[in-house]
């Protein structure tokens, strides 16, 4: 436990000062856009159709998926959350509210949303203080009828798989940055205990699945699943970098 508390402490540091954001911003400009492509898309596959949705995006950074949706579905209200300083001013544009905060303070952004929609989160769950309370809590406080979407990564097993992905770093300090971020990625068992805790809190909601080889995230269709331990202990066993995309369905 205290080890996964100091890997994540390392992780937050990239975010939360100046100096260590510029590093952490170029290379999700380089690397991670199509994280929040395919984001952007599952999520009108989601809830599309309909004209009155709110989408919630918890550790939006500067709000790529939020600017994507808000030129794709100009009548939603969209609301971003992030508690990195520099956000704002590098905020991307488009219609959406960038609010400073952080995860913890999701519910009660969640309650104050106008219509049912989507509680999304791309590639900052580990980040959070409690992903297993906050994330089935931030649903739960939204308007019903609200879902969810999260997109992020599963911990590789050991540091030579880490390691293995760091090598793409650009120099040493984007490696440090890989190795601090990808040692606080949830592992399988932060995920099952998550999807345990989202079927407690909302016992009506289907809660899927799925794990793509992050090569190929956006290329094949997602084969959803609800036997997420089995989907997982799979993902675990190829080795690799897998992307985790979670989605809660609500059935009001
Ligand atoms: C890898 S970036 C992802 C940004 C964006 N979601 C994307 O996919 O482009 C991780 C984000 O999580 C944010 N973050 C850090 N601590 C957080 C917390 N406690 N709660 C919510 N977000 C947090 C960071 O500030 C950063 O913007």
């Amino acid at each position: 436990m205290q080890s996964r508390i100091d890997a994540q402490a390392r992780a937050r540091r990239w975010w939360h000062s100046y100096e260590l954001a510029r590093i952490a911003h170029d290379y999700d400009d380089r690397q991670t856009k199509m994280v929040s492509v395919v984001a952007a898309q599952t999520a009108i596959r989601l809830v599309g159709g309909s004209e009155e949705v709110s989408v919630l995006d918890i550790g939006c950074g500067r709000g790529e998926l939020l600017a994507q949706l808000a030129r794709k579905q100009p009548g939603w209200a969209l609301v971003g959350i992030d508690p990195d300083p520099t956000v704002q001013e590098g905020r991307l544009e488009g219609n959406f509210e960038l609010i400073s905060g952080s995860a913890a303070d999701a519910p009660a952004v969640a309650g104050r949303l106008p219509f049912p929609g989507l509680v999304v989160s791309t590639l900052s769950m580990a980040l959070w203080d409690d992903p297993e309370r906050l994330l089935p809590a931030s649903i739960a406080a939204a308007p019903a009828g609200t879902g969810a979407l999260v997109i992020d990564l599963l911990r590789p097993p050991n540091t030579r798989s880490r390691e293995a992905w760091a090598s793409f770093a650009s120099g040493d300090d984007e490696r440090r940055f890989m190795m601090e971020q990808s040692a606080a990625w949830l592992d399988a068992g932060d995920w099952v205990r998550l999807v345990g805790q989202l079927r407690a809190t909302l016992p009506a909601s289907t809660v899927e699945v799925a794990c793509e080889d992050i090569r190929f995230l956006g290329m094949t269709p997602t084969q959803w699943d609800s036997a997420v331990e089995e989907v997982l202990s799979r993902a675990e066993a190829a080795g690799g970098t897998t992307g985790v995309l979670l989605r809660v369905l609500s059935s009001n």
